[in-house]
This record gives C-alpha cells, sequence and structure tokens, in this order.
C-alpha cells in the first residue's frame, strides 16, 4: 500500500529546472544543528552538532550544494552521474543526496575502509568501487569515472564545498550566538569548513581567532605527513584550503591519540559523544587555554563533525576509560 504514496522525493526530476528545485527543497533538510555550550574553566565552548544533519555529518551540506550547483551550471542533467572519490563522510552524504534527486552516484573507496563505511554508502543508493591506497589508483578512477560518463565532484577544489560552509554554517553559528564569539577551531580536511565558516566570521565579527587543527606532522604543518585523524587531511594541502588559507589565523597539530583523548574528554566534561576530527578540535582549544591565547570570558566554537558511534574503534577506546 505504501507504495502508491507520493512524498517530496518521490519519482525523478525531469528536467534541468526541476532539478535545481529538488536540490533546493533537499536544502531544506540539512542544516539548523543545534548548538549546546558548557563553561569550561575560564572559557566557554560551544559545539554545533553537525551530527543532527540527514546522514550524520556536516558533509551533507556539502553535498547538495557540490549537486546544485552543477545543476544550475548545466554540468549535471536529470537522471546524471556524479562520482567522487572518498572514503569518508562525504562519500555517503554524496549517495544519500543523489539518490534523493533522482542521479546515480558512483563512491571510489579505498579497499581498507570498514565495512560499516561501505554499507552505509550502499544503503543510501551509492555503488561502491574498491580502489587501492597508492596515487595512481586515484588517477584510475577519475578515468573510469569518465568512460562510465559521470562528473566528478572533487570535494577537495570544489568552490561549492566552501560556498556550502560560507552561506550555512557560518551564518547559523552567528545567529545561534548571537555574533557574539571570539574563536572558531575546526580540523581541516579539504579546509572547506575552517575557511567558509572562518571568511563569514571574519567578515562579520572583524576580530574572531580561525584556527585549523591538523594531524601532526601534516603537510599543513610543514611535515611530511604524519598522523592519521579521519577526514583531516595528513599527505597534502588540498587546493581549496590553499586558495582559502588566508582566513585562517593559526594551524595547531594534534596527535591521533591526542584525538582520542579529545574525544573522551569532550563527552567527560559536556556530555556529546563526537568523532576523532571533534576530539582534535577540543585538544586546539584546550591548547589555546593552556597558552594564554584565549583569556578568561572567551567563547570558543568547535563543530561536531560526526558522532562517535561512527568508529567501533573508538567506541572499544572509550570502553577503557570513559568513566567520569
Ligand atoms: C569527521 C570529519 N571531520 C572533519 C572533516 C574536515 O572537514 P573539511 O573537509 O570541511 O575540512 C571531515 C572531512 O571529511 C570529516 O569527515
Amino acid at each position: 500500500m505504501h507504495k502508491a504514496l507520493r512524498g517530496p522525493f518521490t519519482g525523478a526530476p525531469t528536467s534541468r529546472a526541476e532539478l535545481v528545485e529538488r536540490a533546493s527543497r533537499l536544502l531544506g533538510l540539512v542544516g539548523r544543528t543545534p548548538v549546546r555550550c558548557s563553561r569550561l574553566g575560564p572559557v566557554e565552548l560551544c559545539v554545533k552538532l553537525e551530527y543532527s544533519n540527514p546522514t550524520g555529518s556536516h558533509k551533507d551540506r556539502i553535498a547538495v550544494y557540490m549537486l546544485r550547483g552543477l545543476a544550475e551550471e548545466g554540468a549535471l542533467e536529470p537522471g546524471g552521474c556524479v562520482a567522487e572519490i572518498s572514503s569518508g563522510n562525504t562519500a555517503t552524504s554524496v549517495a544519500w543526496a543523489s539518490r534523493l534527486l533522482g542521479l546515480r552516484a558512483v563512491l571510489y573507496v579505498e579497499r581498507r575502509v570498514s565495512p560499516l563505511k561501505k554499507s552505509m554508502i550502499r544503503a543510501f543508493g551509492g555503488e561502491v568501487v574498491e580502489i587501492g591506497d597508492e596515487p595512481e589508483e586515484r588517477e584510475r578512477a577519475v578515468e573510469d569515472m569518465e568512460r562510465r560518463g559521470c562528473v566528478y565532484l572533487n570535494q577537495s577544489g570544489n568552490e561549492y564545498n566552501w560556498r556550502a560552509h560560507y552561506e550555512t554554517s557560518g551564518p547559523e553559528i552567528l545567529g545561534q550566538l548571537h555574533w557574539d564569539l571570539d574563536a572558531f577551531v575546526m580540523g581541516a580536511g579539504t579546509g572547506g569548513t575552517i575557511t567558509g565558516v572562518g571568511e563569514r566570521l571574519k567578515e562579520a565579527l572583524g576580530s574572531v581567532l580561525v584556527v585549523a587543527v591538523t594531524p601532526r606532522a601534516s603537510a599543513l604543518a610543514g611535515g611530511p605527513g604524519g598522523d592519521v585523524i579521519e577526514g583531516l587531511a595528513s599527505t597534502r594541502i588540498p587546493s581549496l584550503l590553499e586558495r582559502h588559507r588566508r582566513a585562517v589565523d593559526r594551524v595547531i597539530e594534534v596527535s591521533e591519540a591526542e584525538a582520542v583523548e579529545g574525544v573522551k574528554a569532550l563527552l567527560r566534561l559536556t556530555g556529546i559523544a563526537a568523532g576523532p576530527s571533534t576530539g582534535a578540535a577540543l585538544v586546539g582549544v584546550l591548547r589555546l587555554v593552556e597558552e594564554g591565547a584565549l583569556d578568561r570570558g572567551v567563547r570558543a566554537v568547535i563543530l561536531a563533525a560526526d558522532h562517535a558511534s561512527r568508529y567501533p574503534w573508538l567506541l572499544e577506546a572509550l570502553a577503557g576509560g570513559a568513566g567520569p
């Protein structure tokens, strides 16, 4: 019986105008995530809960923005195919958004990625193509998507990624905190979030400290590529981050082990159960406090990009020491 029911995302758009209109409707489902603030010693920490987005991360925002933008430009036709090389949250978000827009999505995912992540992509309607982790594999993936006639989204260089945060996450933070904040700290992957939000906050507030957190010895920290914190760039600086780097005042290095300690601390101090990149952001804030770069009474904002439950290994680590 329920098959006869129609909803706002039933059927597939048949014209470009319809595709763009549906993408705008889909934007109504993403963002406007809650912010929770807690006093931590001398500072107030506010966490924007991006795991409240439909597939559980901030990447839902950029998936819809990239698809809508390409449809508006005429690069993407109704019923068309999109592709991304991602082993992280973006793959799931692109699969989800594509399905609701009547598009086909092919996600190139490293073979070693957890079965849970691959299942999530498939569950939301994406096709998973497994690839190795050597650089040539990316080139081969791009050739393969061209052969299939798919549009490569390339979040690491795609301006709609930056724009999604400049036009949505940034204004939301300003509104929710009544323009009253002093620092924004965020792990940098593509850099879309730190630079998009950072630039918006700077334009609105003038003075605000924008700090990118990066894995220890990463390319952004001037190193050869070091620790692994899922979602954050380690071996290279994405072109999007390079182009918008002026929005970033400082870079703080955080080790993989410190990021996990950060997750535990966030849970203990605020009750928020977030993923490792959020733990790394908290470590960044605490380091600024220790250094005296954040004084008494200031308000620092971080973004809980995703939830702890997305990482089975992290849950094991929490089980070994998350108590009060
Ligand atoms: C969990 C998580 N945190 C942080 C980031 C970094 O976000 P951005 O790519 O906007 O720099 C990502 C990106 O994939 C992520 O998946």
